[in-house]
């Protein structure tokens, strides 16, 4: 009888095999084609997408302007892309949009902080634009003390949730992996799905094993180099068991991530999520770097030290409440 039953199991284990591909093709293809009718790839001419790209070229000159050892005339390219997703825009839509406005204002402080650089040409363009938008203020980006910064750190929750901010200025001394276990440490209250606590998180203290994995993520110019510490924090797939739960990873590593910047700010570290929205062969280069297991998937990874004195953060505005909460 046991004989064959184990008959059975061995024929029908290729029927439940094809099954449950089909299964997960069937979410996977839903996602894909959700992804193709709906997302702004492909479609550069949708409101959000258009939003979107001003956001990410005054952001890429906003966190320039941030920027320890910064060059004057910086990121010409990068102004010259915003301008033109201004002008795109306002061309579409109009003026409607508080980040908008606030893309302008950053292209006036750019100007008025290499105002000691006339005769420029990317600057002349910037100064003809701005000619369009006289009654748009500059944008003050906040310069603090480290005291300052984190004045929030002891005080209620709106306190420190609003206190709490990204830093792109690290101190050139070591940051002491027991100050991260500390912050980690935290992190283990994370809420996750049916509490199976999916994410590790990695610590790369090697500098040139940093390098290489800060070259591979492109996002850190600037300042990348300066950091103690790398953290790569991973979602382990095998606890997923089914396709339903297919964005488990990134909604568990999300949650995570969120609480570690608060636990890194809460322990006075310096620390900068970078995306890890890299190629296939970006991210088997970079599991060939750092030992981790094959069924983890890198969620993000941040940039870690101890603080300055001084630091500069970059303004970073929120989209108003009655954009992003909806009563229905
Ligand atoms: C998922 C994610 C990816 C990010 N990637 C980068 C990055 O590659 N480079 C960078 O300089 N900042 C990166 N950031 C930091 C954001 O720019 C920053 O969180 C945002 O501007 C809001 O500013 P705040 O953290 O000071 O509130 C990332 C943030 C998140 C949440």
């Amino acid at each position: 009888m046991k004989c064959l039953w184990a008959i059975v199991k061995a024929v029908l284990r290729p029927v439940r095999d094809a099954w449950r591909r089909w299964c997960a093709a069937k979410v996977f293809r839903y996602d894909a084609r959700r992804f193709f009718s709906v997302s702004g790839y492909g479609r550069p001419q949708a409101r959000e997408q258009q939003l979107a790209n001003v956001i990410l070229h005054y952001h890429v000159i906003e966190k320039g302007l941030t920027m320890p050892n910064r060059r004057d005339v910086f990121g010409r390219e990068a102004l010259k892309e915003l301008l033109g997703s201004i002008n795109q825009y306002v061309t579409c839509f109009g003026l409607d949009d508080t980040q908008v406005t606030h893309a302008i204002g950053v292209v006036k402080t750019y100007v008025e902080r290499n105002a000691n650089q006339p005769g420029d040409p990317i600057l002349d363009e910037a100064k003809d634009f701005l000619g369009n938008y006289p009654d748009v203020p500059s944008v003050e980006e906040p310069h603090l003390t480290r005291e300052a910064f984190y004045r929030g750190c002891e005080g209620p929750f709106p306190e420190f949730a609003r206190a709490r901010h990204t830093l792109r200025h690290y101190a050139p001394k070591e940051l002491t992996i027991e100050r991260l276990r500390s912050a980690v440490e935290l992190c283990r209250t994370t809420p996750t799905a049916c509490n199976r606590q999916y994410c590790r998180v990695y610590c790369v203290s090697d500098k040139e094993t940093i390098e290489k994995i800060l070259e591979i993520q492109h996002g850190n110019r600037g300042f990348g180099h300066l950091a103690s510490k790398l953290l790569v924090l991973v979602s382990d797939l095998e606890g997923i068991a089914s396709p339903l739960e297919r964005d488990d990873g990134f909604t568990n590593g999300g949650l995570f991530l969120m609480n570690l910047c608060y636990a890194l700010y809460y322990h006075k570290i310096a620390h900068c999520i970078l995306n890890w929205s890299r190629t296939p062969e970006e991210d088997l280069a970079a599991r060939r770097l750092i030992p981790i297991k094959p069924s983890e998937t890198i969620v993000a990874v941040l940039t870690c030290g101890e603080t300055p004195d001084e630091v500069e953060m970059c303004a970073s505005p929120r989209r108003p409440l009655e954009d992003i909460f909806k009563v229905i």
